[in-house]
């Protein structure tokens, strides 16, 4: 190796620590390994992170993530699903990653893993070719089952299966293989050694290719390259950027990638709210908040699939700035700010001042976000104030909203003392229905404050009509959602929360 050539990546792959010399950054895990390992169990469907097909694990030293963190931790190793297709290599630098080929051998004898043996034994497998993205999102629900110590329902394997989608089988006999392989909760994935080949590779310095790809591992050495490379493309989780390459083949020039700065990976109570950094998994971050809001527990659940959710992050759906992104309009809601970073200056945004236009934002040359606070006395849990976040989609599972919608509202007596409604897919940003609220305040909760409030979510929004929705669904669905909070908050009768999904049959 030249002396100044930049360091190869490594990572444990089948046990032994590969090393794979600097080339594109944004050469994706599926392509190194199907065109360089020549390992073809992970599939390629979509290359977009839709499918499934791809799944892989990455496993990285426990001590790197949190103990409230959403990750599978056995072994002193933390393991998470992701989409090998959107993922870029280098960022396995430091990392595991396991396979499909890694399940068998793992059971008792060397043989099939419970996931594999169950799938073959219920004939979860027709043309086999989402079965390997199967198999690996089983066996990290097996994993995280038998951690638990306990058994889980159908719906709660079928929303650990929701990134994986098959053609042939009509689900049934998958979800029958999830239930049988409960039954075999003493056999694991083989993690032996994994933690202490991991310790071994945590010797070497930050990956940094000029001009290529950066992954600094201090918050103060990202701040100071951000400053000199302000045109570098930050990435979080590549849930986003990764399909700009896969799908639009773009070049995303120097790439600034955040997953491994450690004060970024941190969830902390501060200064009265929950702060959460701009390198935690939105997986991890989304339980965090529905555990303070149980009403966001459904949105988790929707948006995206569990690989999705653990590779992507919370900032980074919020900085993208996508009008249709779902955690935005119930962070609005609840009052969030942004922590922005930019060299030693750190300045705070509420998060509603973010979005200055379609896909364009408050964000200075240099700048990124550090992480986003929510005030912990935000609405719901504080006296008289009731949250509800919404998603339309044409699917429940991992869709994108047609209209999402996240709606605060804090009553004294029957009066609406204050309201925060905002919402996704009805403009070029995520905004607050100024109008609206405008009409419902100080106003009594009855029906003609709501007819009021829904006709001025006319002046404040002009939807657009596009695959996803007509604008004129778009308008009388959110009028729909305004009517929904009214049922479910009105001083007189008010429905239970669950009450209008059961009659929408959602679930
Ligand atoms: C199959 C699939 C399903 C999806 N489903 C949903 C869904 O249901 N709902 C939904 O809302 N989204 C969905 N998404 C979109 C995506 O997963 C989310 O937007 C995700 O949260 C993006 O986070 P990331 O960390 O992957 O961002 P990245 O792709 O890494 O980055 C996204 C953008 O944000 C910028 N950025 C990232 N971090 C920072 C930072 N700290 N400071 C400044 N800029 C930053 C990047 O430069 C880039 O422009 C889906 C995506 C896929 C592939
Ligand atoms: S190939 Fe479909 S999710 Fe990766
Ligand atoms: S078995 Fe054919 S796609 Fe699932």
């Amino acid at each position: 190796m030249l002396e100044d050539s930049p360091r190869p990546i490594r990572f444990v792959f089948r046990g032994q620590t590969v090393e794979v010399p600097a080339a594109e950054p944004t050469r994706s895990v599926l392509q190194w390994l199907r065109e360089d390992a020549r390992a073809c169990g992970s599939k390629e469907g979509c290359a977009e992170g839709d499918c499934g097909a791809c799944t892989v694990i990455v496993a990285e030293l426990a001590d790197a993530v949190q103990g409230d963190s959403r990750a599978v931790v056995r072994d002193g190793v933390a393991l998470r699903p992701v989409n090998a297709c959107i993922r870029f290599l280098p960022t396995l630098d430091g990392k595991a990653l396991l396979t499909v080929e890694d399940l068998a051998g793992s059971g008792p004898d060397a043989t099939l893993h419970p996931a594999q043996q169950a799938l073959l034994d219920t004939h979860g497998s027709q043309c086999g070719f989402c079965t390997p993205g199967f198999a690996v999102s089983m066996a990290i629900s097996h994993e995280r089952h038998r951690c638990s110590g306990r058994r889980p329902g159908r719906a709660e394997l079928a929303d650990d299966l929701a990134g994986n989608l098959c053609r042939c089988t009509g689900y049934r006999p998958i979800l029958d293989a999830a239930e049988r392989m409960g039954e075999q909760p003493q056999h694991g994935l083989a993690l032996e050694g994994l933690a202490d080949a991991l310790r071994a590779l945590q010797t070497a310095p930050a990956l940094d290719w000029p001009g290529r790809y950066h992954a600094p591992r201090r918050l103060d050495d990202l701040a100071a390259l951000r400053v000199r490379l302000p045109e570098a493309r930050l990435v979080a989780g590549a849930t986003d950027v990764g399909l700009w390459v896969t799908k639009q083949l773009r070049s995303l020039g120097d790439i600034l990638w955040l997953g491994d700065v450690a004060e970024l990976r941190q969830m902390r109570v501060a200064d009265g709210g929950l702060s959460i950094g701009a390198a935690v998994p939105l997986e991890d971050a989304w339980h965090a908040l529905a555990r303070r809001w149980p009403a966001l527990t459904e949105m988790g659940r929707r948006f995206a699939g569990p690989p999705v959710r653990h590779a992507g992050t919370l900032v980074g759906n919020l900085a993208n700035g996508s009008p249709i992104g779902d955690s935005a309009p119930a962070l609005i809601a609840l009052g969030a700010r942004l922590r922005l970073r930019r060299g030693a200056r750190r300045r705070e945004l509420p998060l509603q001042d973010f979005y200055l236009d379609y896909m364009k934002n408050a964000l200075e040359a240099g700048e990124f976000v550090e992480a986003v606070w929510i005030p912990a006395d935000a609405a719901a849990s504080a006296e008289g104030w009731t949250l509800r976040a919404w998603k339309i989609s044409k699917r429940f599972d991992c869709d994108i909203s047609a209209v999402s919608a996240g709606l605060a509202i804090r009553l004294q007596g029957d009066a609406v003392v204050e309201a925060r409604l905002a919402f996704g897919g009805m403009a070029g940003i995520v905004k607050r229905a100024a109008a609206a609220e405008a009409a419902m305040q100080g106003q009594p909760w009855d029906e003609a404050t709501l007819a009021r409030a829904m006709t001025a979510l006319d002046t404040d929004f002009s939807p657009l009509s596009d695959l996803r929705a007509s604008a004129g669904y778009r308008r009388l669905a959110a009028r729909g959602l305004l009517q929904r909070l009214w049922l479910e908050t009105r001083t007189t009768n008010p429905l239970p929360a669950d009450a209008l999904r059961a009659f929408a049959g959602t679930h």
